[in-house]
């Protein structure tokens, strides 16, 4: 057994902030654990920036209404002041750590615009944010002697009251977090980390779950299952956003062209030339909300029987081009496409769990010690659908306030060192995996599944088919998953199905449209649904 006072899961934007915010200012020993290397997250790689207001044309109370309105009347109020109003704060701190945001020719911070936003208000490096963010936020975490990470640690599952051996919770009694089952992947050996003062779980999205997603390979969902299964409340799972603008090519694996391209003057076109926004949106175009841009395209595609549509930026000079969206050009020149000339052909894609597990406005879990912060969360403030460039400032302000509790909470109520009993892994009586082709059959099945039956458009008949058949592939992985040597690949199946399955039912809830959850056979928003958030919690 490893001990540690602090178990942050993620080495994202949330659980790298969170880590040294606790370092700068206790003497916890702080460990960090992340499945592959060090930078591979999501905020890796985010390209557009970071929203917040930074200059007097703007005000708090845009910044406000823009994501309350593009939250579709399901955003918590408070938490969105909180988001707003401590935004510029976070920044401040990101670029105290040394993080470089582009500024324009007098030396203020350049800020960009995006769909949604009625300011000028996205702070950004070039359009390699995330990379800027990482990489100063990791360069900090290096030089803290009081954090450790480990890299190509895999947290299985959350240690909780049922894995203690020396207490019985008593019914009602609130569950309590005491660490993690982690995997070593190189030594294929799970052991047990005891947290003594608090667990961060800080494992970012769920973008894998879908077969077209412009996530990295390590958005799994992990920190959702695990969440669910240990008595956490999950809430709003429906609410997954599809980015409208993902690059059609062989082989691109639906590379993120930014919405910033479509603030800086992006135009659409359906392939007879059209610009179908008129059609949708006649006036914020091609800036209107994400969902809105994202369903457009679906239904243009649909209506024309297309496989793409396309994305023109070549009015803007070359030179523009090449300076804003450096990335983006060197990426599609790899494919062929100069984007100083020709279009880029785009689809959606699955981009962003606007749901999660759910905290109150420091970060807490309704699981005693165990904390959540970024994109595996439900803080209130993406609603029904998240604003352009919220998450990363989410993950920022949160995790900020969340270090604040738990330290706060330390010297109000110091815990003692309580020597507590864990059961360790137990992998007697299983095996090696033999049937690699059914792990690698069933991720592409549940991912097809999820692309074709609860995506941008979806129908009670559609979810009520698909939940029936991730049931099947869940019980199937399930009793899989007691009998086999645990891998990585076999727990991620695991989690990517029971988050899907949350997905469906969250879905099956709702019988409305709001936001990204667009139903057939319920076309309208249902005004007594306005504020009622879709809570799932299992029973534990
Ligand atoms: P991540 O950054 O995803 O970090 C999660 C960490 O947890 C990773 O280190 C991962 O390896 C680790 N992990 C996961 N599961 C486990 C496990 N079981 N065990 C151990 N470790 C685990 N948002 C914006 O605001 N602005 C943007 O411009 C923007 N652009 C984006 C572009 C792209 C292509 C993508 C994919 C997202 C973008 N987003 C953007 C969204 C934003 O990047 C994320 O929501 C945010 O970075 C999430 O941060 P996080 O720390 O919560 O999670
Ligand atoms: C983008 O650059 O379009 C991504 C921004 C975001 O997801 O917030």
């Amino acid at each position: 057994m490893r001990e540690t006072d602090i178990l942050v899961l993620g080495s994202g934007s949330a659980g790298l902030f969170f880590a040294l915010q606790i370092a700068k200012r206790t003497k916890l020993k702080i460990l960090i654990i992340t499945k592959k290397e060090r930078s591979e997250s999501n905020t890796n790689y985010a390209q557009g920036g970071i929203a917040s207001v930074m200059n007097s044309l703007d005000s708090y109370d845009a910044h406000i209404q823009d994501t309350l309105i593009a939250g579709a009347g399901l955003c918590h109020e408070d938490a969105v002041r909180i988001l707003v109003e401590e935004g510029p704060l976070r920044i401040q701190d990101l670029m105290d750590l040394g993080a470089q945001f582009t500024r324009d020719k007098s030396g203020k911070l350049h800020l960009g615009k995006e769909g949604g936003h009625s300011a000028h208000r996205i702070v950004h490096t070039r359009d390699l944010t995330g990379k800027e963010i990482e990489r100063s936020l990791l360069s900090a975490v290096a030089e803290h002697p009081q954090i450790t990470m480990l890299e190509d640690h895999y947290a299985v599952e959350l240690l909780t009251d049922h894995q203690r051996i020396d207490h019985q919770r008593r019914a009602n009694e609130p569950i309590s977090c005491y660490g993690a089952y982690i995997l070593d992947e190189k030594k294929g050996r799970v052991e047990v980390v005891r947290a003594r003062k608090g667990v961060m779980l800080a494992t970012g999205g769920a973008g894998q779950v879908y077969l077209h997603t412009t996530n990295p390979l390590i958005a799994t969902g992990d920190g959702i299952a695990m969440g669910y299964r240990a008595g956490a409340v999950i809430a709003n799972l429906e609410f997954i956003q599809f980015h409208p603008t993902s690059l059609y090519s062989e082989g691109a694996k639906s590379f993120l062209i930014s919405e910033a391209v479509r603030g800086a003057g992006g135009i659409l076109r359906n392939q007879a030339g059209e610009r179908f926004m008129t059609e949708y949106d006649p006036e914020r175009l091609e800036l209107a909300p994400r969902d809105i841009v994202a369903r457009a395209i679906d239904a243009e595609l649909k209506r024309r029987g297309e496989q793409y549509v396309l994305l023109a930026i070549s009015h803007l000079s070359a030179a523009k081009i090449k300076k804003e969206f450096p990335n983006i050009y060197e990426k599609c020149k790899q494919f062929g496409i100069d984007i100083t000339k020709d279009p880029i052909p785009v689809v959606p894609a699955a981009h962003y769990s606007c749901g999660g597990v759910v905290t109150d406005l420091h970060g807490r879990t309704n699981v005693k010690n165990l904390y959540a912060c970024g994109e595996v969360t439900m803080t209130g403030v993406h609603g029904a659908n998240r604003l352009a460039s919220n998450s990363l400032l989410e993950s920022l302000v949160f995790s900020f306030r969340a270090a604040n509790d738990l330290i706060d909470s330390l010297k109000k109520n110091p815990k003692e060192d309580e020597k507590i009993k864990l059961v360790e892994w137990d992998e007697s009586g299983t095996e090696n995996a033999e049937e690699w082709v059914v792990i690698e059959h069933d991720r592409r099945e549940v991912q097809q599944l999820m692309w074709d039956y609860v995506g941008i458009v979806r129908s009670t008949y559609r979810l009520k088919r698909s939940e029936r058949r991730l049931k099947l592939i869940s019980e199937e992985i399930e009793a899989y998953y007691r009998k086999t040597r645990v891998t990585v690949p076999l727990l991620e199946l695991r989690n990517i199905t029971l988050v899907a399955l949350l997905i469906v039912r969250s879905a099956l809830k709702r019988k409305e449209s709001r936001g990204l959850h667009y139903m057939t056979d319920y076309p309208e928003p249902k005004p007594a649904m306005a504020k009622k958030d879709t809570i799932l919690q299992k029973k534990i």
